[in-house]
């Protein structure tokens, strides 16, 4: 058991949080409502933070910031990354040129210790492999420092009974930037709002994964050379998936992008989302036939069930587990073109066999993600 934040509460009860994915009607008026915050109104990502950051950012005088950058769209004012919506298309835009620029830092060279003399904490109260250490190395690629916590909930003071808020409190003044991955939907936000140091979501339970989404597109980009007018499905835990939800968030910032979801029925895209693609006039589909909607499709984004966010009900994820496999079968019904995407970790959804076809493009996409997370530390960091 967690004993975070409300220590009382099961680590259950807190997964149905009013953010968890998959409560009632009641509560996904109140998702919408909070996506429709965040991707309307980012004021709490950015003038709050500004006011309370600006005492604590340190001036180019105490001779660490030595490279000074600007940014010509919404970058040059972004404090943190909490969720997807925080991005429009000018910034990511902007980021995935620096992310490429990110790709070229040769080890010893001047871009390599760009960041040298800033330090970064990782705090993951769930288990990364790709997150957590494409940060770490983005961190060590440009010169900066790293403090971590690996099983954050077992090996920090949360397993006393610390406060998500007090450990972030206390945290920040330790370094100049937090990475936290969370199992509660809404608690990279929740702390946020306290914090003064840049705070990076490496995901919050089914909420959300931003830097996920943000190397997903700049991934789509690379791989089918555009963000306008292509379809993209999404197969397998849609219910569940912060990374898709994510993803289809940060989507909707170009034009004529069609939306087609495959799903197991127990893992359905929730009607949050749908809604929110409706109200930007994006298309969606719902089908049951993975090979008739790989025809139709230029990216095949698959995903995993998750089976940790299924809790007691291990019936339901039976059902699921499973059902929509990417093998030859699917591949052959892809066109030449076409991408298959991942988040990664895998399981049993995608047959290793098809690793091997250039169209796969998932160990790409996990590569990517360095590039993405060095170009967002920069920007960060250095302004
Ligand atoms: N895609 C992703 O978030 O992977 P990890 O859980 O390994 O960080």
């Amino acid at each position: 058991m967690f004993n975070i934040q409300h220590h009382s509460m099961t680590a259950t009860t807190m997964r149905s949080s009013a953010f968890a994915v998959g409560a009632g009607a009641t509560n996904n008026r109140k998702i919408r409502s909070y996506l429709n915050t965040l991707s309307t109104n980012n004021n709490i990502f950015y003038n709050n933070n500004k006011t309370r950051r600006s005492s604590s950012r340190r001036s180019k005088g105490d001779g660490r910031q030595t490279i000074a950058a600007k940014y010509s769209s919404g970058l040059q004012t972004l404090e943190n990354c909490v969720d997807s919506g925080q991005f429009d298309r000018p910034m990511m835009e902007e980021l995935f040129t620096i992310a490429d620029e990110m790709a070229k830092v040769k080890p010893g060279s001047k871009d390599s210790l760009m960041l040298q003399g800033y330090l970064m904490s990782t705090l993951f109260y769930e288990a990364s492999t790709r997150t957590r250490l494409s940060f770490e190395s983005a961190m060590g690629r440009l010169g900066g420092g790293i403090v971590s916590t690996e099983s954050a909930g077992e090996y920090s003071s949360a397993a006393k009974g610390e406060t998500l808020e007090d450990t972030m409190r206390t945290v920040e003044s330790y370094s100049d930037i937090v990475v936290l991955r969370h199992f509660q939907a809404g608690s990279a936000a929740k702390a946020a709002k306290v914090m003064r140091a840049p705070l990076i979501n490496a995901g919050d339970g089914p909420g959300q994964h931003p830097t996920q989404a943000l190397l997903d597109v700049y991934t789509i980009q690379k791989e089918i050379g555009r963000l306008d007018g292509f379809k993209i499905a999404f197969v397998g835990d849609l219910a569940n998936g912060r990374t898709v939800r994510s993803l289809a968030m940060a989507l909707t910032k170009f034009d004529d992008v069609e939306f087609f979801f495959v799903a197991p029925d127990v893992v359905k895209m929730k009607d949050d989302i749908k809604l929110f693609l409706d109200e930007r006039g994006v298309k969606w589909t719902e089908s049951t036939d993975l090979i008739a909607t790989a025809k139709k499709v230029d990216v095949l984004y698959q995903t995993r069930i998750q089976k940790e966010r299924f809790g007691d009900r291990l019936d339901d994820y039976e059902k699921a587990k499973g059902k929509y496999i990417v093998d030859q079968s699917v591949m052959d019904a892809l066109s030449d073109t076409a991408c298959v995407m991942h988040p990664l970790p895998r399981v049993d959804e995608i047959d290793p066999a098809v690793d091997g076809d250039k169209r796969s493009a998932y160990f790409r996409q996990a590569q990517n993600g360095l590039f993405v997370r060095m170009a967002l530390l920069k920007v960060l960091l250095l302004k």
